[in-house]
C-alpha cells in the first residue's frame, strides 16, 4: 500500500512542497492539505474549512486516514506545538517542537543562543522595559540601527532606524503602542549591516543535518528592492554569491554550531533550518532563524530536488538523514510572484486569472500557487496578496529568468503585481566573474 501525507498551509511553499510529495517521491497514494489552496486542489485533496489551530480535529484526520507523515509549512502551528501534539498522539510530523520553534518564535531567544555559542551575527542587546531600550538608544551615535519585535510578526516586525527619532518611534510602536500585540513585549536592537542577502535552507534530524541549495528572496515590493518588506516577491536557485568556500564557512560557523548547541541545551530539534544570513565583507552574518522552508524559497529550489522527498522528510522526523540520497538538478531555477495591487497593503480579490491552462505539462515551467480559489463558478479567481509563483528551470540563471518572465506574460489577472528584477543580482554577480576570470 501507498504512503499518505498531510500537508498544512495554503501558500506558495505549500504547493511546491505537496509538488515534492507528488512527484518527487516514490509510492505516495494519497496527499491531503488543510487548507490548500485551488492549484493544490489538483494534486492533493484539500481541506479549506479545517483550522490549523484546531490540534484535535487534525490529530484525528491524521488517525482517520491513517497519514503516515504530517508537513508543516508556515511557523505558527509549529510555534504553537503542533509537533508536540502529534508526537503526543503518536503521530510522525516533520518539524521542531514548540520549544525547539523558539528559533523563530522569539528572536530574543535566538540572539541569546547565537552569542551563547559564538554564530556570527549582528551585535545587539535585548530589552523587556521600553525605558531602557530607550536609555540605551540614547547613547547610540552610529545609525542606521535596527530594532526588532521578539515575536511573531509576520515579517514586519523589523525596523530600521535611520535616526534617534526614528528608533524611538520603533520602540514606542512595538512595546508600547503593541503594534504586532505579544510580539513586542521585547525588542531586540541591533547593529545594522551591509552587505547582500541570502538563504540557506537545511534540513536536520537532530544529529545531521543536509543542507540544500543556496538561494535569494527579493522582499522588497518594488524594483531594486525598494520600498516596503512583502512575504517575498520572488526567488531564485542558486546564489551566485555562496561559492564552495562560502558555503563550507555558513556550515561550520553557523549550521554545524547551531545543531552542536542545541544539542549542548537539551533540546531536540527536526525538520528545517533556514538561516537568514547577510553576506558582509567579514563573513556571513545570520540576521534571523527560520524553523520552516522559505516562501518563496521552496518554490526555487524544490523543482530541483533529485530524491525521495517523502523519505527525506520522514527521515528528518524520525532519524537517519546520514542515509538519504539527495542529488540537484544542474538546471538553475527562477521563480518570480504576482502579486495583487496594493499588496502588502490593502488589495482586492476575486479577479479571474487568465492563461494558466497553457503551463499544465511543462517539465521546465511551474506555476505555485499561493493566494487562489475556485469561485462558485469554478473559476480560479485571486484570494490574497501573494497570487502565483510563476517557476522555471534552464541552464543557467539568464535562461530561466527569461523562462519565468516570458511565462508572467501569458498568465493575466486583473491588478496582477510583480518586480521585474528577479534573479537580476545573482545574473550580474555571474557576468562580473566571467569577465573577471
Ligand atoms: P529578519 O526578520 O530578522 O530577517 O529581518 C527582516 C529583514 O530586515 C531582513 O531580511 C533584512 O533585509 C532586514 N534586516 C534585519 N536585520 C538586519 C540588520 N541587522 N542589518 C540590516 N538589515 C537587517
Ligand atoms: N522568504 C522569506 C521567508 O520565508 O521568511
Amino acid at each position: 500500500m501507498g504512503r499518505k501525507a498531510l500537508v498544512i498551509g495554503s501558500g506558495g511553499r505549500e504547493h511546491a512542497i505537496v509538488w515534492a510529495l507528488r512527484y518527487r517521491s516514490l509510492d505516495v497514494e494519497e496527499i491531503y492539505c488543510v487548507p490548500g489552496n485551488a492549484g493544490i486542489s489538483e494534486i492533493a485533496t484539500c481541506l479549506p474549512t479545517m483550522d490549523w489551530k484546531d490540534f484535535a480535529g487534525l490529530i484525528d484526520l491524521a488517525r482517520d486516514k491513517e497519514i503516515d507523515l504530517t508537513v508543516v509549512g508556515p511557523e505558527a502551528p509549529l510555534v504553537a506545538g503542533i509537533v508536540d501534539a502529534f508526537n503526543e498522539a503518536g503521530l510522525t510530523i516533520f518539524g521542531p517542537g514548540k520549544v525547539a520553534s523558539q528559533l523563530e518564535g522569539s528572536k530574543v531567544w535566538a540572539k541569546k543562543l547565537m552569542k551563547k555559542y559564538d554564530i556570527p551575527t549582528a551585535e545587539f542587546e535585548t530589552f523587556d522595559d521600553p525605558e531602557k531600550a530607550l536609555v540605551y538608544i540614547q547613547k547610540k551615535d552610529t545609525y542606521p540601527i535596527v530594532v526588532k519585535a521578539d515575536g511573531l510578526a509576520g515579517g514586519k516586525g523589523v525596523m530600521i532606524a535611520e535616526t534617534f527619532d526614528q528608533a524611538k518611534e520603533a520602540i514606542e510602536e512595538i512595546m508600547l503602542r503593541r503594534r504586532f500585540g505579544s510580539a513586542g513585549e521585547k525588542v531586540v536592537v541591533e547593529e545594522y549591516l551591509q552587505g547582500e542577502e541570502v538563504s540557506i535552507i537545511a534540513v536536520t534530524d537532530g544529529e545531521y543535518i543536509l543542507p540544500m541549495l543556496s538561494s535569494q528572496d527579493h522582499k522588497a515590493i518594488y524594483d531594486g528592492d525598494r520600498g516596503p518588506n512583502t512575504g517575498g516577491m520572488g526567488a531564485y536557485s542558486s546564489a551566485p554569491i555562496v561559492d564552495y568556500s562560502l558555503s563550507k564557512r555558513i556550515e561550520s560557523e553557523i549550521l554545524f554550531r547551531l545543531l552542536e548547541g542545541l544539542k549542548k541545551e537539551g533540546i531536540e530539534y527536526k525538520g528545517v533550518i533556514y538561516a537568514g544570513l547577510m553576506i558582509t565583507e567579514d563573513g556571513p552574518r545570520v540576521l534571523e532563524f527560520n524553523v520552516r522552508f522559505g516562501d518563496p524559497e521552496a518554490q526555487a529550489i524544490l523543482p530541483r530536488f533529485r530524491g525521495d522527498f517523502f523519505d527525506l522528510l520522514l527521515a528528518s522526523a524520525t532519524q537517519g538523514i546520514n542515509k538519504q540520497v539527495v542529488n540537484w538538478d544542474p538546471r538553475q531555477c527562477v521563480c518570480v510572484v504576482l502579486a495583487s495591487r496594493g499588496y502588502p497593503g490593502k488589495y482586492e480579490t476575486g479577479k479571474v486569472i487568465y492563461g494558466l491552462e497553457k503551463f499544465t505539462d511543462e517539465d521546465d515551467i511551474l506555476i505555485f500557487h499561493a493566494g487562489t480559489k475556485r469561485d462558485d463558478q469554478g473559476r480560479i479567481v485571486t484570494a490574497g496578496g501573494r497570487v502565483l509563483g510563476v517557476t522555471a528551470l534552464g541552464k543557467d540563471l539568464k535562461e530561466a529568468r527569461d523562462k519565468a518572465y516570458s511565462a508572467v506574460e501569458e498568465i493575466n489577472f486583473e491588478g496582477k503585481y510583480y518586480r521585474r528584477d528577479i534573479a537580476e543580482k545573482g545574473i550580474r554577480r555571474l557576468e562580473q566573474t566571467q569577465r573577471s576570470g
